[in-house]
């Protein structure tokens, strides 16, 4: 287990058991039966991993998948436990995993990212201003910047190879790669539990704009994999802060990336340093995004 001088966990070693992919941010091990998907604290921003990490960021990332999964029972999904002790393989570092670590099913990954736009925001109002169609969806006039759709949509990209960025692609696109019945089935999920996630976060005060979703196909069924409706995989904005017009700030690494704005660094890796206050105030966002959607504190 590799920590930072701010506590922050950037890599997971288990000796003894193979581990078989490290992401941007999680360390995923085979356990054989199943596998172990560590949330670690690295923190990805334009696609380039930080040198430092983001002190319990991993927890706060695990945590709120948790409750997701937990809040809609109805949602097959890929977690067996948060438990950790429950694997005897583990002992030995069940107090660095315990609440940033879950078991969960080996799927077969669908290579198509699900992304659910609920606001006009990012990529989506680039395209809009473009030609008013976002995702194959022509879209009335009128909309302004972060605008609430009248309508979510499901805008689906291709999972990019290490080292290149995801690239929208429209429904279609989609049948073709995985066939009528999975498509669809992945953009109905999509849309089903977007609106849910918002229709809960908004009375506490959170809009999601939008959000990522991965599936994958575990004993012929499809299931929600990876990490759901977080910080990272989506935006969350106050909405006390929300103003049409103008991009409102997110609950997440906003500070990372207005920071690194600031510099002359062209984006791709190494990335540069962050200076402590900026680590600190991420780490607060993170913390405050849990607080707030699942009502309890890591
Ligand atoms: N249940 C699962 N079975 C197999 N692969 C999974 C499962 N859940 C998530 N994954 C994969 O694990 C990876 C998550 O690690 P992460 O660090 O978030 O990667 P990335 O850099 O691609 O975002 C993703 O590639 C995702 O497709
Ligand atoms: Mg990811």
């Amino acid at each position: 287990m590799n920590y930072d001088a701010n506590g922050a966990l950037l890599t997971c070693e288990i000796p003894g058991i193979p581990m078989i992919n490290r992401g941007k941010v999680r360390d995923i091990y085979d356990l054989g039966d199943s596998l172990l998907f560590i949330a670690s604290d690295r923190l990805s921003a334009f696609d380039v991993v930080m040198p430092e990490g983001i002190p319990g960021k991993g927890k706060v990332l695990t945590q709120i998948s948790l409750f997701w999964f937990k809040l809609m029972d109805w949602l097959p999904n890929h977690l067996i436990t948060a438990d950790i002790s429950s694997r005897p393989e583990l002992k030995d570092y069940a107090k660095d995993l315990q609440g940033r670590a879950m078991i969960v099913k080996k799927a077969k990954t669908i290579p198509v990212e699900c992304i659910v736009r609920g606001y006009l925001v990012g990529s989506g109002w680039k395209d809009y201003c473009r030609d008013g169609v976002v995702s194959g969806h022509k879209l009335r006039s009128g909309y302004a910047q972060a605008d609430k759709l009248d309508e979510p949509l499901f805008t689906p990209s291709s999972k990019a190879e290490i080292g290149e960025h995801d690239e929208a692609i429209s429904f279609d696109q989609v049948i073709s790669m995985i066939g009528q019945d999975y498509a669809e089935q992945i953009r109905d999920l999509s849309l089903k539990v977007y609106k849910t996630a918002a229709d809960y976060a908004r009375p506490k005060g959170i809009i999601v704009a939008d959000t990522k979703f991965e599936f994958g196909v575990y004993g012929g069924k499809v299931i929600l994999i990876d990490e759901v409706l977080t910080p990272d995989s989506s935006r969350f904005w106050p909405a006390d802060q929300y103003k049409p017009g103008s991009n409102p700030p997110s609950l997440d690494k906003q500070f990372v990336r207005d920071y690194l704005e600031t510099l002359d660094w062209n984006k791709t890796a190494p990335g540069p340093h962050l200076p402590q206050e900026i680590i600190e105030k991420t780490a607060a966002k993170y913390r405050e995004a849990c607080k707030v959607l699942t009502g309890s504190d890591i």
